[in-house]
């Protein structure tokens, strides 16, 4: 048996989770989105000083939550990168030191894994072979994941992620952040086919993503429509962007179960939340005979249980007390 403590900051959301085997205990996610509305995007400095704030009380009530004392884990798993610097230190230098201070071992994880791995989470967990398209405000990649300790990288973005293009979407509509749920509200009453909005194929050789020649056109659209016709159609131009953002992640994940030999399909990141992403994945899945997994969107947005899954299913090797004091060997070790 092995039960960890987990520790994720590496965006706005300030995350601990105690896991054991693959049953969360506990899964504690405290938002700071409210803090970042105003500005219409992320700023890491603010997303810092609050991880400073939040870090200590998440984590005394992820384990009041699931009942368990530090003296009784086996490790700390904490998310080493990528994401912003100042909001990873906040959550690293907290794992390091409770682990320091207890004598656990430290299990640094990568972030994307981290989303791969919440699909290993109990109570309906995933068994390889699948292919996992992870789209969200920092990140857009296709995973496919033949073991429980990695994953091949099949595709990811040449520029913008999903998640962002929908954000700078929502803010060139005057919709506020985050951009993701106001645009797909505003779609509901939109017609998809209103605009004709570009759906790029990056000739990268690989199943890439890009999205910065949508939000131009975008961009172009409304200067070119002005302000006034562009309220008035907001509802189609939302409806317009989602069918092009949609149709890329389908598509290239299309191309990804073609190109593999998948049991099943799953999504995750914030953009995983799109109904209509969502509906059109169930689709394609339908068509290959392939089953959808949805983990819950509360494991599709960044939170610490999947990073304590992909330190559990993998290989990773953890680091005993106290080899990760040392500050040369720790550098060597969490390259
Ligand atoms: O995974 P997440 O909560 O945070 C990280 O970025 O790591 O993802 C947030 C992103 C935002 O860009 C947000 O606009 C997008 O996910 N999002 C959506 C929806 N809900 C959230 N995008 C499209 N449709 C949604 N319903
Ligand atoms: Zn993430």
């Amino acid at each position: 048996m092995t039960r960890l403590l987990a520790i994720e900051t590496s965006c706005d959301d300030t995350c601990a989770s105690v896991v054991e085997d693959n049953r969360i205990l506990s899964n504690v996610i405290s938002s700071q989105a409210s803090f970042h509305e105003a500005f219409g995007g992320i700023v890491p400095e603010i997303a810092s000083r609050h991880h400073i704030q939040l870090i200590n009380g998440v984590v005394a009530a992820a384990l009041d939550h699931a009942g368990v004392a530090l003296d009784e884990l086996d490790g700390i798993a904490v998310t080493r990168g990528p994401g912003l610097i100042g909001a990873l230190l906040v959550g690293f230098t907290t794992a390091k030191s409770l682990a320091a201070a207890n004598r656990l071992p430290l299990l640094p994880v990568d972030h994307l894994q981290g989303h791969v791995a919440a699909n290993f989470l109990e109570p309906d967990p995933l068994e390889p072979p699948f292919c996992c398209l992870v789209a969200s405000g920092g990140h857009t990649l296709l995973a496919g994941v033949t073991g429980h300790d990695g994953y091949e990288l099949l595709g990811t973005t040449l520029d913008d992620a999903a998640g962002e293009a929908f954000d700078k979407a929502a803010r060139l509509l005057d919709l506020g952040f985050p951009g993701g749920p106001a645009i797909q509200r505003a779609a509901e009453e939109g017609d998809p086919e209103a605009f004709d909005l570009p759906v790029s194929r990056p000739d990268s050789g690989r199943l890439d993503f890009s999205f910065s020649g949508l939000k131009t056109a975008l961009a172009y659209l409304v200067r070119d429509l002005g302000p006034a016709e562009t309220a008035a159609r907001c509802a189609d131009l939302s409806a317009s962007f989602q069918r092009a953002a949609v149709d890329q992640l389908i598509d290239r994940l299309g191309a990804a179960i073609e190109d593999g030999n998948w049991n099943a399909v799953a999504l995750g990141g914030g953009v995983a939340a799109n109904a209509e992403l969502r509906k059109a994945a169930a689709d394609l899945c339908d068509e290959h005979g392939l089953d959808l997994k949805l983990v819950p969107i509360e494991l599709c947005t960044d939170n610490a249980a999947m990073i304590a899954a992909a330190a559990i299913a993998g290989s990773l090797d953890p680091i005993p007390y106290p080899d990760y004091l040392p500050l040369d060997a720790f550098a060597e070790k969490v390259r």
